[in-house]
């Protein structure tokens, strides 16, 4: 490993410099460690970092995340380097769709238009019509007439949801979220009922069961907003817990519980992709710009015009 050119008390101090010296950007998902939250030029959920990647002017982006979230980013913004601190942050809602048999699922199709959650690979992208996040789903669905035929993919869970509040019935592609499927019913019941007056917030990765109990349900900047506006004290979260770090910086009064799994602890919800980035390898991928995003030319022109079309339509 390279040696820093200036010798630092703090980690944290070293990355600062870093990132002054290469003029980069630090962009963070809710999900992240708290110490990468604090280090970062901006956290958001995954419409506002894609807004964000796009905007800057730094010349090096440095994306603390999953790989998607990366691979948009240099999607949206070729001619920049976009760092991700350990290349093997994926996520099982890409994994749960292979662009080979998802090629042969939309050909059983040839009548519908092509709506891909941003949770997806570039592959995918590049096979869609539209993309979406959470916080603009159903807003893009509600801009198409009641009758289109529309596939949705990767995540079931999302895809049901959003096929409810939207009145519509897009075809599914049969994936999920790891993380949103570790929530427990069961648990949640009892820590709801030991904690009367507390909320229970959602993301919509979250299955329809646990979706059912929730008194809020959004994406995490939604969920974040939510916690800041609404009058109640305390909330179950059921979504990754690395949020409530922001939650409870922006409301230090309030109590924030996290949703349990099914041995009723909490440490289970943890996204073990988004884990993989910590502080160290942060401030590696920046001292020596790498791993970088590479995507093929053709593979960014195709996957930029589905994503495009989500900007301008949200
Ligand atoms: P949002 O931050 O867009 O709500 O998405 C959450 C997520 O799944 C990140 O992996
Ligand atoms: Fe993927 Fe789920 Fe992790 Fe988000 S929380 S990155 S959807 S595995």
């Amino acid at each position: 490993m390279k040696i820093s050119p200036k010798s630092f008390d703090k980690i944290e101090d070293e990355i600062l410099y870093l990132k002054k010296e290469k003029n980069a950007v630090i962009l963070a998902h809710y999900y992240q460690h708290e110490e990468i939250q604090d280090i970062a030029d901006f956290i958001g959920d995954s419409l506002d970092l894609s807004k964000k990647a796009q905007q800057t002017d730094a010349d090096i982006i440095v994306f603390c995340g999953v790989r998607f979230m990366a691979e948009v980013a240099k999607i949206l913004s070729p001619q920049k380097t976009v760092i991700l601190p350990d290349i093997n942050a994926g996520c099982s809602l890409e994994e749960s769709c292979p662009p080979n048999l998802f090629k042969a699922f939309k050909k059983k199709y040839p009548d519908h238009i092509v709506l891909s959650y941003i949770n997806c690979s570039a592959e995918i992208k590049a096979l869609s019509d539209v993309i979406v996040t959470s916080s603009n789903a159903a807003k893009i669905i509600n801009t198409f007439p009641k009758n289109k035929k529309i596939i949705f993919a990767p995540d079931r869970h999302l895809g049901n949801y959003l096929n409810k509040i939207t009145g519509r019935n897009m075809i599914l592609w049969n994936g999920a979220c790891i993380v949103h499927e570790t929530f427990s019913e069961k648990e949640l019941i009892k820590l709801k009922v030991r904690n009367e007056n507390a909320k229970i917030i959602a993301h919509p990765e979250c299955p329809e069961n646990i979706l059912n109990y929730a008194d809020f349900i959004g994406s995490t900047s939604a969920l974040l907003k939510f916690t800041s506006d609404d009058d109640t004290q305390k909330f179950i979260v059921a979504t990754e817990p690395h949020i409530i770090h922001q939650m409870k910086k922006n409301q230090p009064t309030k109590e924030f519980l996290v949703a349990p799994g099914n041995d009723g602890s909490c440490s289970c919800s943890n996204c073990p992709y988004m884990e993989l980035n910590t502080l160290e390898k942060l401030r590696n991928c920046l001292l020596e710009v790498t791993p970088k995003i590479n995507i093929d030319n053709k593979l960014i022109l195709k996957a930029k015009k589905p994503l495009i079309e989500m900007l301008k339509l949200s």
